[in-house]
């Protein structure tokens, strides 16, 4: 008992098979004892497969190719356990290496497998039908290599849908012949410093993709963006919005204010082309058409949307607002289109509002009430709430270190524990209803494929484990240790991923300050092999010191820290300067004055740096925030629209002496004429430069410079530009107090 108790230890699939029996014994590979059976009438689930392993042979059975396909995907798995002959292991596509066995009756997706199998016997299928992973190539775009990493990398893990977000406001990445502007004009934006964002795919890259997807059983379902979220479309075919403007390019995120017009009929008939094209390239059951986040605004004063609402009779009642009657309207319009080719629409939640198509299915994304009112209402829903755990745009870790995210925060942990069937389903016999789950990797603050990777693994094996696993079966502790696994499939196959860093206690920080003693504890969001540090500046290895206990400090020091995980691989490292001084002096309150002395200079500036002889104005604020309002907020940042610096001048006071921490988004924040924090041209979301000085009770001089611009697509005009300060470690940042 014990000993299969190890041997199942030592098996770490994902995700976890409906049911396993380990016997003990290993298997030799030999394909004389080999047998793969595709068998319709086997009983089993569609997608299910059994394997059976004893120490004289090995059976495989599946009800379908998708089965013998994730059978295939749980024998290289095994394989992996063994660590015998993995190299030669060949992945779905990748050339065959001489020597190896070719598994019989596997054509197209060869699997060989080499040395020894544990013996085992596993029934296994799938707890949902919709399997889903997201990529968004619109923000940023990715190219057809890397897309094909996703599928290769998720199939393996069993997910069977790539929801491919093919247009938005920011680019149109899907070559449509009829309207050649689409990709022309709207798949490229010009950045705020000059830089040109581009990209499309060709119909027959999108063949390609769509083939090599199939062969790993990946449906690929397209998202055609419509009415909101449209803005490159709009650009391309002014002719699509209410007021026919010309519009600017769009290169920060959020959503801009214009909308596709549904009171004319050239929306339908663009739209309709579009689709019959995409219908022609994606064999898909399911078209996606968005409809989240629609500004509906210009719609109230278009004559055209007006006159629809009055010749459809779309008045507002308790069901939604005569706009939202409208984009319904639309909505059960694109239904139409879709299903006279044969094929269902699925849209966002929005698609509820002012009253669901009939037919449509439901991506509950806003939470999970959409879905479940979709669900009660006899739709069908595919779950991926964004603050539950299916968004991988969410910081995993201390937002202080990790690269700038959209912002909210899920671990590995919170994505693992999340359930998509509801209790209310459950108790109203809607659970059939749910088709599955699926994570978004929306690609605003994702600058590099090596960022993208790292915001998707390992949390889309979560989500994979969750989509296929009995949710008895599921299990945090087993799957946390499983991970580690798949992150060294990770490795061999040269993808980035998360490492949990290590992590300073409420909020991490890595310029410190302190008198006497610093006291510095590490944690990590989920538990890994060890923490290891240096002192004396070099990098940290595997064979560093390892922490297990808060580090003292009574002289300055240069600490270097990283995770290691089980399989001694090192997370970035992280350097946190402690720095032991007097405490900066009081100001002479002859020197101090009250109020804020501003001045601004316009003009086109990335960082602090670059204001360089520039002409200033003394402009009059009362606050440290007043500084980004010194031109109006326009999410359209149209080309009139005016950029500056300013910088503003005063005093604040601390309360004892004391070590200080301050916080700012701005560009630079300076105390007593000392530089202490410089966000450089970094995204100024965020702030990863906290820093710490030691304060002399009494009045201090602040000198904070503050850029609009755009930088890695946020307008720092939307910023809140205060200082923040704070003087215990459980003490809540606030706004430094002016004089
Ligand atoms: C969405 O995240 N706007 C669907
Ligand atoms: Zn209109």
């Amino acid at each position: 008992m014990l000993l299969t108790l190890i041997l199942a230890a030592a098996i770490q699939l994902i995700p976890a098979p409906a049911q396993m029996q380990v016997r003990g014994g290993s298997f030799k590979v030999d394909p004389a004892k080999m047998s793969f059976v595709v068998d319709p009438a086997s009983g089993l689930p569609e997608e299910g497969y059994t394997i059976d392993i004893t120490r004289a042979r090995l059976k495989v059975v599946a009800s379908s190719e998708a089965g013998l396909f994730y059978a295939c995907q749980t024998l290289r798995q095994l394989q992996m356990a063994d660590q015998v002959g993995h190299d030669a292991l060949v992945i779905p596509g990748t050339t065959v290496i001489p020597g190896t066995t070719v598994i019989p009756g596997l054509t197209g997706n060869l699997l060989n497998l080499t040395g020894n199998l544990p013996c085992v016997k596993i029934t296994d299928y799938p707890r949902f039908r919709w399997r889903g992973f997201h990529v968004d190539p619109c923000r940023h775009f990715l190219s057809v290599e890397e897309t094909k990493r996703y599928i290769d990398i998720l199939s393996a893990y069993k997910m069977n849908v790539m929801h491919w977000h093919l247009t938005d406001d920011q680019g149109w990445r899907i070559q449509i012949l009829k309207y050649p502007r689409l990709t022309e004009i709207g798949g490229s934006r010009v950045e705020f410093d000059g830089s040109v964002h581009e990209g499309y795919y060709t119909q027959e890259q999108i063949r390609e993709v769509v083939a090599y997807a199939a062969e790993r059983h990946v449906t690929v379902v397209p998202e055609i963006e419509m009415p909101g979220h449209s803005t490159a479309a709009a650009r391309a075919y002014p002719g699509l919005t209410c007021t026919k403007e010309s519009i600017s390019t769009f290169y920060t995120w959020g959503s801009p204010d214009f909308a596709l017009c549904p009171g004319r009929e050239y929306m339908f008939e663009f739209l309709e082309d579009v689709i019959s094209e995409v219908v022609q390239l994606f064999p898909s059951e399911y078209i996606h058409i968005g409809g989240d986040e629609c500004k509906k605004d210009k719609w109230e004063k278009c004559p055209a949307c007006q006159a629809r609402i009055k010749a459809e009779g779309l008045v507002a009642d308790a069901a939604g607002t005569a706009e939202e009657k409208l984009q319904s309207y639309a909505v059960r319009r694109m239904e139409g289109i879709l299903a006279a080719h044969g094929r269902k629409l699925v849209g966002w939640d929005e698609i509820l509002e002012g009253g669901l198509s009939p037919n449509a299915t439901v991506m509950s994304w806003r939470g999970m009430e959409g879905g479940i009112a979709a669900a009660l209402a006899g739709h069908d829903v595919i779950m991926t709430p964004s603050h539950d755990g299916m968004y991988l745009d969410h910081f995993q870790g201390d937002p202080k270190i990790e690269p700038v995210t959209i912002g909210r925060y899920t671990t590995l942990e919170k994505a693992y524990k999340y359930e998509p069937v509801p209790e209310e389903l459950i108790k109203n016999g809607k659970a059939s209803h749910v088709l599955g789950l699926q994570c978004n990797t929306w690609s605003e603050y994702i600058y590099s494929d090596s960022q993208r990777e790292y915001m998707m693994f390992p949390r889309a094996f979560a989500v994979a484990e969750t989509a296929w696993t009995p949710a008895e079966n599921k299990d945090w502790e087993s799957f946390r240790v499983r991970v580690d696994k798949a992150c060294r499939d990770l490795d061999r196959r040269g993808v980035n991923y998360h490492i949990p860093l290590p992590e300073q206690p409420g909020g991490s920080c890595d310029k410190l300050a302190f008198q006497d003693k610093a006291v510095v504890s590490f944690t990590t969001t989920r538990p890994v092999g060890k923490i290891v540090y240096t002192l004396d500046g070099s990098e940290p290895t595997s064979a560093s010191m390892a922490y297990s206990k808060p580090l003292e400090f009574t002289e300055s020091a240069v600490l270097k820290t990283a995770s290691v995980t089980s399989y001694g691989k090192l997370s970035p490292v992280r350097t946190i300067t402690l720095t032991k001084e007097e405490p900066w002096p009081a100001q002479p309150a002859a020197a101090v004055e009250s109020g804020l002395k501003a001045k601004r200079a316009d003009g086109r500036f990335t960082k602090a740096a670059d204001i360089k002889d520039v002409p200033w104005k003394d402009v009059s604020i009362k606050r440290l925030r007043d500084l980004s309002t010194l031109e109006p907020f326009n999410r359209n940042l149209p080309d009139s629209t005016v950029f500056y610096a300013a910088v503003a001048e005063g005093f604040f006071s601390v309360e004892a002496t004391d070590t200080y921490r301050f916080s700012s988004d701005c560009d630079q924040v300076w105390i007593d004429g000392k530089l202490l924090i410089d966000n450089g041209a970094e995204v100024k979301r965020y702030s990863r430069h906290d820093a710490e000085a030691v304060l002399e009770a009494g009045p201090h001089s602040v000198k904070v410079v503050f850029i609009y611009n755009v930088v890695g697509g946020w307008n720092s005009i939307r910023n809140k530009t205060d200082v923040l300060v704070r003087r215990r470690p459980d003490d809540k940042f606030s706004s430094i107090k002016m004089l």
